[in-house]
């Protein structure tokens, strides 16, 4: 007997099943007599949010995992992960959520910025490095989410119908490879795949992904996906999260009880549990794990945003000439970048280095202009011309950096839900002219708002009829305008009140938009300041009613009129260097107009000062890209995120992202450049590597990504893509340096899924590639097939 069997020997029905329900928002209850300590869960790919949200109690934001898929290097997203790990620990959580490895099979969903790539394989890879990174330091991982939750449009409900081989060769691959790597712990997803809700899918989560991969981890619910008590029992999930709403608890008790459900089947789930309490280190006798060294979070999230970087045209504006340029800055989120995307992927930042910050920190010269602004609320407040932003919840206070706070979870201050009844933010706004001055209130809740001696506000931004959390979504917005003189202070004061026991999440922000020139005034502004510097960065990108959890995008259009003021800036300077702030792809019409396109994604919070470096040189731009961009968006060729009668087909099979491509992109799976250029001198197979020599031929070290494809030269009994990734590496090399990498061309690459993996035997193509439209040298091979 091992020692988890024997202290499950020593637990009540009630207790073992206590152990599978969520005790509150994040954690499970801990069984003292048995030395287990409550396990405790948290948010997400990108940063450890912790049980609260709390501003008081900040996370490192790493740029979002479509930035570090955009890096290619595994070893990267070890580093990513240990950083998180180490995050974890600080912040007494045990397990991760994360990461997300439902592939890009379209750009329209609203998750998009959180997935890693459109390729099986390169996702498997970072969420491996990543997992292994995380683990390091004895904390756990869930990979989710299992599986087909790749877009959000009734992503609780609709029935994803996803064909045998499409499952096995794409959507499970990232699943498999991570189970197969030694991942603790799976998310299941909210929809159902082919006619099984997947909190209580057995086919998936107990056949393939227990006992045929042999996984021996915990698999948790998505937060309130479980919904039958027995169906989730036999199902093969073993913890249900999180309290609210849950099934389990004494419900299961009582189906073991009366017979719906065999004992073994929860005791199983209970080891499982226990397993991962001695990994993470929350059950006594079991050896803790030594971390590894502890590394400086803000190196980490600045190394990352240069290595994703994607440079996706470069005229030779790029690097820029020196630190004595004029240099324009353009652009809303310039000065307020989206440093990460919307959801449950959130985490409040220490600190964030706008575009903007980065830029005047390293140029002598620096001008700034909004250009366009295509944020739909009001940003929140921030600058000299407020006082302190303090915030009273009664009987705690505490101050923030801007006019905006949310939780989610347990509340500041170590506070109960049911001690909050108030939210006070208190002000005072010292006006730097006179004129209108346009206020407003977003989030959710019921809301007074006061500006010197006028109430502008009294009521409800609580539609009846919505949920909580889609209000956390989708929150609303209330505008007023007051006029206000130059130089007089005044006290700007808004309370939101709290129904009793609904305070366990909140999102308020106070916006202000002072007198100013009207949108064409402003994109004037901005072609004038360009026009007379040397260079114009303009950034542009998405907005939080764009990408986010929850629902879909509807275009990939840039929001707002910033395609206009990129046109308009590029007509009277011509170094105007574009940079797009997106977690996912964005159409970019003006792309062959402009000196240069860099692909920055949601860089996380050294934003600016990894794009300083990269301006000037100092760093290479790292990417490529980890998905296709499409130059129309009727070009991709998946764009379907609308169920029809509760359910979606992925007809397209295993022809997505570009094994489905047909149109020439505008930028191409796997593309970027870099400062420096490659010449690959060699490529061979020896066994089952794909061995390169390549040499950095031109005048500065460089970074190059080095990647394999595969092609069958003839048609076999299954029909196949064109071509696909089988193996890549990241190497470095100094000017006129030759290096040698060797890439494993696993297995699996020459497979396909027909009943069971079978390998397709003849003659293949094998490209050593700098992109999927660069290829640089090819060579021939026989593969032999498998029995
Ligand atoms: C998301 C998960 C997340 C969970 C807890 C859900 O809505 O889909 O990815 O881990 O919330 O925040």
């Amino acid at each position: 007997m091992t020692d988890i069997d024997h202290l499950l020997d020593r637990l009540t029905l009630d207790e073992k099943v206590s152990l599978l329900t969520g005790q509150d928002f994040w954690s499970l209850p801990a069984i003292p007599h048995i030395g287990l300590r409550s396990l405790v869960m948290s948010d997400g790919p990108v940063g450890v949010r912790g049980t609260g949200w709390a501003p008081e109690d900040p996370s490192i934001a790493l740029p979002s995992p479509t930035a570090l898929a955009a890096s290619w290097d595994p070893e990267l997203a070890a580093e990513a992960g240990r950083l998180l790990g180490q995050e974890a620990r600080r912040k007494g959580v045990h397990v991760v959520l994360g990461p997300t490895v439902n592939l890009h099979r379209t750009p329209l969903n609203g998750r998009h910025f959180e997935c890693y790539s459109e390729d099986p394989l390169l996702t498997g890879e970072i969420a491996v490095g990543f997992v292994r990174g995380v683990q390091e330091h004895g904390v756990g991982t869930t990979v989710k989410h299992l599986v087909g939750n790749d877009f959000e449009t009734d992503r609780m409900t609709v029935d994803v119908r996803i064909p045998e081989r499409a499952l096995r060769e794409l959507y499970l691959a990232p699943f498999e490879r991570v189970a197969e790597a030694g991942g603790w712990g799976v998310m299941s997803a909210y929809n159902a795949v082919n006619g099984e809700s997947m909190a209580q899918n057995g086919r998936l989560q107990d056949e393939i992904l227990k006992r045929e991969w042999g996984f021996d981890g915990v698999v948790v619910s998505d937060w309130r996906a479980a919904r039958d008590t027995v169906g989730a029992a036999l199902g093969g999930l073993d913890i249900a999260m999180p309290a609210m709403d849950n099934p389990w608890g004494p419900a299961l008790a009582e189906a073991v009880r009366s017979g719906q459900v065999p004992v073994e089947v929860i005791d199983d789930k209970v080891r499982r549990v226990l397993r991962l309490a001695a990994r993470v280190g929350a059950l006594d006798g079991f050896p803790a794990v030594t971390p590894p060294a502890t590394v400086d979070g803000a190196a980490v999230a600045h190394r990352v945003a240069a290595r994703s970087f994607v440079l996706a045209r470069n005229d030779g504006v790029l690097p820029l000439a020196g630190r004595h340029l004029r240099v324009a800055v353009i652009g809303a989120l310039a000065q307020d970048a989206r440093v990460l995307g919307g959801g449950s992927a959130q985490v409040v930042p220490p600190h964030v280095i706008s575009p903007l910050d980065g830029i005047r920190a390293v140029f002598d010269e620096v001008g700034y202009a909004i250009g366009a602004d295509p944020r739909p609320f009001l940003p929140a407040a921030q600058g000299p011309e407020w006082s302190t932003f303090r915030i009273d919840l009664g009987t705690y206070r505490f101050e923030v950096p801007t006019a905006a706070v949310r939780w989610l979870g347990d509340p500041p201050g170590g506070l109960a839900v049911h001690d909050i009844t108030q939210l006070e933010l208190s002000t005072t706004y010292t006006p730097p002219v006179a004129g209108e001055h346009v206020f407003a209130i977003s989030g959710f809740g019921t809301f007074e708002l006061t500006v010197g001696d006028q109430k502008l506000y009294q009521g409800s931004l609580h539609p009846p009829g919505t949920g909580r959390a889609d209000l956390l979504l989708h929150p609303r917005e209330q505008r007023f305008t007051v006029t206000l003189p130059a130089g007089e202070p005044v006290a700007v004061t808004l309370r939101q009140s709290f129904e009793p026991g609904t305070a366990h999440s909140a999102g308020t922000t106070l916006g202000l938009r002072p007198p100013g020139p009207d949108a064409d005034g402003l994109i004037a502004e901005a072609v004038a300041l360009a026009a007379r510097s040397d260079v114009a960065v303009v950034v542009v990108g998405t907005t939080e009613q764009v990408e986010s959890e929850g629902f879909d995008r509807t275009s990939l259009a840039l929001p707002g009129r910033q395609d206009e003021l990129v046109a308009r800036v590029a007509a009277v300077n011509p170094r105007t260097v574009v940079v797009v702030n997106a977690g996912s792809p964005v159409l970019l019409p003006w792309a062959d107009e402009v000196a240069a396109v860099l692909l920055t994604w949601f860089p996380g919070q050294e934003a600016g000062a990894a794009l300083a470096a990269v301006l000037l040189g100092e760093e290479e731009p790292g990417g490529r890209l980890p998905t296709t961009w499409p130059r129309r968006e009727a070009d991709c060729p998946v764009l379907a995120v609308e169920p029809r009668d509760g359910f979606l087909a992925y007809d397209e099979g295993v022809l997505i992202g570009y094994r489905g491509w047909k149109e020439r992109p505008l930028y191409a799976f796997g593309s970027g450049l870099g400062y420096t250029t490659w010449a690959y001198d060699h490529l061979v197979v020896e066994a089952d590597e794909a061995v390169v020599t390549l040499t950095n031929s031109g005048e500065r070290a460089g970074r190059e990504v080095v990647q394999i494809y595969l092609a069958p030269l003839q048609n076999g009994p299954v029909p196949r893509p064109e071509r696909w990734l089988a193996g890549f590496a990241p190497v470095e090399a100094g000017p006129g340096e030759t290096v040698t990498v060797r890439i494993r061309l696993p297995e699996r690459a020459f497979q396909v899924w027909d009943d069971g993996w079978r390998t397709l035997p003849g003659r293949y193509a094998v490209t050593a590639a700098h992109a999927l439209d660069d290829p640089r040298r090819t060579i021939e091979i026989e593969k032999k097939g498998s029995a």
